[in-house]
């Protein structure tokens, strides 16, 4: 698959590009919004690279990560980033993580931004198991993913390094044969 386009009904997901810059480091520059992930927040030039790495990345044949600007369908503006990526030694499965804008946060936009997610790499890219993996103390990405079918799996003990010290995992997962489209 070359560009992505998948359209929910507050939110759509397409490729990034440089132009999304500034709106992702309103993400993953934000502190509240890099509360549980494994890195501090991002200044601009590191998300400029990573921009730059997505969009080289979008090019491979076959494709494995996707870096997916979220736009919100009323207003087109980008107000979140997602991040699909196949494995490579298990095709038929993708890990997802996903942040939105801390001002669009508590109005279920993060729950539609999961169910997307799944319904892009159920349907668009026939991938059999999808997972993610949160922080113990990542409530909302908990329920988020509870909320749209993701089902605690279990928990990996020192999976990510963070600038705290060593932090647990909780993985949660949906498989294609038991997702139904919401
Ligand atoms: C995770 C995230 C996308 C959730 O977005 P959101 O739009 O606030 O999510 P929703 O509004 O759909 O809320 C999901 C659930 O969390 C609850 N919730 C939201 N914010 C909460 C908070 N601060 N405290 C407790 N519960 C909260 C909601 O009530 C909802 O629960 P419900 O389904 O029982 O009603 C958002 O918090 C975010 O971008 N966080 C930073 C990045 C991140 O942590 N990503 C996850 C990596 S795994």
């Amino acid at each position: 698959m070359r560009r992505v386009l998948c359209k929910g009904e507050r939110l759509g997901l397409r490729d990034v590009t440089e132009a999304d810059v500034a709106a992702l480091h309103a993400v993953y520059g934000d502190p509240a919004a890099t509360q549980h992930t494994p890195f501090t927040p991002r200044d601009l030039h590191e998300v400029t690279a990573l921009v730059q790495q997505a969009m080289e990345a979008a090019r491979a044949e076959p494709r494995r990560l996707y870096v997916l600007a979220v736009i919100d369908a009323e207003h087109h503006g980008v107000i979140g980033v997602a991040r699909l990526r196949i494995e490579a030694d298990h095709p038929h499965s993708a890990e997802i993580g996903f942040g939105l804008h801390p001002g669009q946060w508590g109005r279920g936009i993060g729950t539609d931004l999961v169910r997307l997610l799944l319904k892009f790499g159920f349907k668009q890219l026939g991938l059999h198991r999808i997972w993610g993996a949160r922080s113990p103390a990542n409530l909302p990405a908990q329920l988020a993913m509870l909320t749209a079918g993701m089902v605690e799996e279990g928990r990996i003990r020192h999976h990510v390094h963070t600038p705290h010290g060593w932090r647990d995992s909780i993985v949660h997962s949906a498989l294609e044969d038991e997702w139904t489209e919401r």
